[in-house]
């Protein structure tokens, strides 16, 4: 739903907002500015990783407890950003807690299959409907060995993706995702560009992009790339677009990509690092009734211990099976990450726990839908399971052509700011969405709306 004539906002105005809420963030924030300048001379641009970045400083973290963390500067923040959407369960959660502590005290890590590493894979294969599964210690590694498992499978080297998703750090899947409106190229044609430096030319040339929510566009590629004899391993896609916002599929596009992989002979691969066990206890697989051939799955897994799994079909895990596929590291299924993962299974991401995050996300998209109809703004509320945003846009976005026609950059930037001044920590960066756990309140989430409110009336004010 969205706001049938949205008033227009005065552009100046936002940008002034945006300075006094940039201003107050620091003048809010003394402590990171000091660790900033602390770590700069250790840690490169000061972070550990690029994605932890932000002008002028990063915010640091202390601590964590439930639905809520602390930064360095002692303020307090409900957590929407929860780790990238990995902390589903909350921050700390004493049945995790338990068996991290537990499992500690009986070793942790042996390079050796322990039994946590079969329960775990018993429990995922009953909520994906598939029967085979291996470890990974992040998404990253999971997305390359899944492709790798499907190069394998299928002798091709070509590997189709989604224009605008992103699928993790290795060069394969650096293809194509943030990139300006003007260089991204036809529609049935889109551009492989790389997602940063260091990508070698010849591996940015064997990913194919193509459009999410365009079936049609797929199928044509394919069946193109076939008569230039590099049709495609594998299409690697999230189901639900996860990293433009949140951009669901429309009606009927899943079952006819899964129809189109299928009548190629092209593996499915349905990257569930974001949506597994945040959105359905069996992740888009089972809320849009669609199963693809393999599914990588981590973020929410290991209940902050780096975890990760990759779930298929006995078919195309059979080169695995029979040694021609090396799917191996060192702490894959550690014992530590398995512990946490099977008590995050058993114990936490129960029905109850998905009822609940149900719950709070209706109300959740329920009142930021209501401020934005009070106030007429240029966007809707869009989410699923633990995941929602909302997206300043005048139309709906489907894909990334629409994403970047038409999101408002700088309604999105003061939105983090405004949020991050009153409580709410969330994800930087306008491509993000909230996760909400299982501690999460109604009190929580009344609180995002609330501040949602404050900001549209000030902006229309
Ligand atoms: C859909 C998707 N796949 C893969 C990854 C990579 O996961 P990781 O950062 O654990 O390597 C991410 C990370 O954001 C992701 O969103």
């Amino acid at each position: 739903m969205s706001v049938e004539s949205p008033v227009t906002l005065d552009r100046k105005r936002i940008q002034e907002l945006i300075r006094r809420e940039e201003e107050q963030l620091n003048a809010r924030t003394p402590a990171s500015g000091r660790l900033f300048r602390r770590a700069n001379a250790v840690l490169s641009a000061g972070v550990a990783s690029s994605y932890q970045l932000r002008d002028p400083w990063p915010i640091y973290l202390e601590r964590g407890a439930g639905p809520k963390v602390w930064d360095v500067d002692g303020n307090e923040m409900w957590d929407f950003h929860n780790g990238f959407g990995s902390m589903v369960q909350g921050h700390a959660h004493p049945a995790i807690g338990r068996a991290i502590a537990d499992r500690y005290g009986l070793g942790t890590h042996f390079a050796a299959p322990t039994e946590d590493a079969v329960v775990v894979a018993e429990d995922l294969a009953r909520r994906w409907g598939l029967p085979t599964w291996r470890y990974t210690n992040s998404g990253s590694e999971a997305t390359m060995d899944a492709i790798r498992i499907a190069r394998a499978y299928t002798g091709r080297d070509t590997v189709m993706k989604i224009f605008g998703s992103y699928h993790g750090h290795h060069d394969t899947v650096m293809v194509s995702i943030g990139v300006e409106y003007d260089k991204i190229g036809d529609r049935e044609d889109l551009a492989s560009l790389p997602y940063g430096a260091g990508i070698p030319q010849a591996v940015v040339d064997l990913t194919i992009p193509v459009p999410f929510n365009d079936a049609g566009a797929m199928e044509r590629r394919i069946a193109r790339l076939d008569a230039e004899g590099r049709k495609p391993a594998c299409v690697i896609m999230e189901a639900a677009m996860m990293n433009l916002g949140v951009v669901l599929p429309e009606p009927g596009y899943l079952e006819e990509v899964r129809d189109i992989t299928r009548r190629h002979g092209v593996v499915l691969i349905f990257d569930e690092v974001k949506t597994g066990l945040a959105i359905a206890a069996g992740g888009a697989t089972e809320k849009f009734g669609v199963t693809a051939d393999l599914i990588t799955l981590a973020k929410s897994l290991g209940g902050g211990v780096p975890t990760g799994a990759i779930g298929g079909t006995e078919e195309v895990f059979s080169v695995v099976a029979d040694g021609s596929v090396f799917q191996v590291g060192t702490y894959n299924g550690n014992p530590l990450g398995m512990a946490a993962a099977r008590a995050n299974l058993h114990e936490v991401l129960t029905p109850e726990a998905y009822e609940h995050l149900d719950h709070l996300n209706d109300r959740i998209l329920a009142g930021c839908e209501q401020v934005i109809r009070r106030h007429s703004l240029p966007g809707y509320a869009v989410g699923i399971g633990a995941k929602g945003c909302v997206t300043f846009a005048p139309t709906r976005v489907i894909d990334y052509e629409t994403f970047k026609a038409h999101q408002d950059k700088d309604l999105t930037e003061l939105a983090w700011l405004f949020n991050m001044n009153r409580g709410i920590f969330m994800t930087p960066g306008r491509e993000e969405e909230w996760t909400l756990s299982v501690s999460h309140t109604d009190e929580a989430v009344d609180a995002y709306v609330a501040v949602f409110d404050e900001m549209a009336a000030e902006l229309t004010a």
